[in-house]
């Protein structure tokens, strides 16, 4: 792939089609996300622990891939409602923490509170132009909306491609680490036979807009001169206990979410935590947690 078809390359979801889903309602997401509102798989190192718990093992994780501990600026992209930003600053000591959404809502919750090594932005990554590299960059579910159901497998890999060109030239310092989460489509399964299930379909049109997850071999071609894989672990399981406490916490709350959102998109949700949990059960879906190091460019080498 030459370097100006990466430069072109298609984008994914729209800021309109995320915006119709993460800015539903904040108090709607407040009812069945754990209390920090992390909206992405959790990581469960025991049986007994609570979701909470396992949210914050997780963002421990990533800050501990990305070497984050200490560093002068950290960078999320796809930052949500602000928990990693907030875990990486009151718990490892980033100075500095920098979080980008596409989602208004999101950006105005973490601004409302008002804490002063943390700013949010409503922007894309592709527009994003720091001052400096940043030391350390973490991107938690924000992956999955890079491409589109209708790409086709080289065009997938050109937006993958064209994100991890821009981590590595415009936003991550020499040297410096990324913690990846995403989900994908799993190994019992190919992409093809995917998009034609009614689920796939759903999942396509009434919550994921514009988004369609990407394979492991998308992933690893997509990084070809731009990262190397340090670690890489598929957490599906975990996924599918997260999707599993969502939907007793949505149950529990029915009517409160009805009252908010409405009875029609209640069962929307309802519908898509469901089969979700199908998707990470049955390995149709992965969850892989990928660190990577940045690769010199070659001219920068000598
Ligand atoms: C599933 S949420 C995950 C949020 C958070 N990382 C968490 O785990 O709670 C996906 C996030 O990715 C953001 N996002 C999606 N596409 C983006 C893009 N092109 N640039 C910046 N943020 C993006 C969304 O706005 C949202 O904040």
């Amino acid at each position: 792939m030459t370097a100006a078809a990466v430069k072109t390359a298609k984008t994914g979801a729209s800021l309109e089609a995320i915006q119709d889903h993460y800015d539903l309602s904040n108090d709607f997401y407040r009812l069945w996300l754990d209390e920090q509102m992390v909206y992405s798989g959790a990581l469960y190192h025991h049986d007994s622990e609570t979701l909470e718990q396992a949210q914050l093992n997780k963002l421990d994780q990533h800050i501990r891939a990305a070497r984050a501990h200490d560093a002068r600026r950290l960078l999320e992209i796809g930052c949500g409602w602000g928990a990693c930003l907030r875990r990486a600053v009151t718990m490892a000591r980033v100075e500095h923490a920098v979080g980008l959404t596409l989602s208004q809502a999101q950006a105005d919750y973490i601004r409302r509170r008002g804490e002063p090594q943390i700013e949010a932005f409503v922007e894309n990554w592709q527009d994003h132009r720091p001052s400096a590299p940043y030391d350390a960059i973490i991107s938690i579910g924000a992956f999955e909306h890079f491409a589109r159901l209708e790409y086709s497998d080289a065009e997938k890999v050109a937006a993958y491609k064209s994100f991890f060109a821009r981590c590595q030239e415009r936003l991550l310092r020499p040297g410096g680490y990324m913690s990846l989460q995403t989900f994908a489509y799993g190994s019992t399964r190919t992409r093809q036979s995917a998009i034609g299930d009614s689920a796939t379909q759903f999942l396509a049109r009434e919550i994921f807009r514009e988004t369609d997850p990407p394979t492991l071999a998308n992933i690893a071609e997509a990084i070809q001169s731009h990262f190397e894989i340090v670690a890489l672990r598929n957490d599906r399981l975990d996924y599918a206990r997260t999707l599993r406490e969502w939907m007793s916490r949505l149950k529990r709350r029915r009517s409160q979410a009805v009252s908010l959102v409405g009875e029609e998109a209640t069962q929307r949700y309802e519908r898509y935590l469901q089969y979700s949990f199908i998707g990470f059960q049955t390995g149709n879906l992965d969850l892989y947690r990928i660190t990577l190091r940045r690769l010199e460019l070659p001219w920068r080498r000598a």
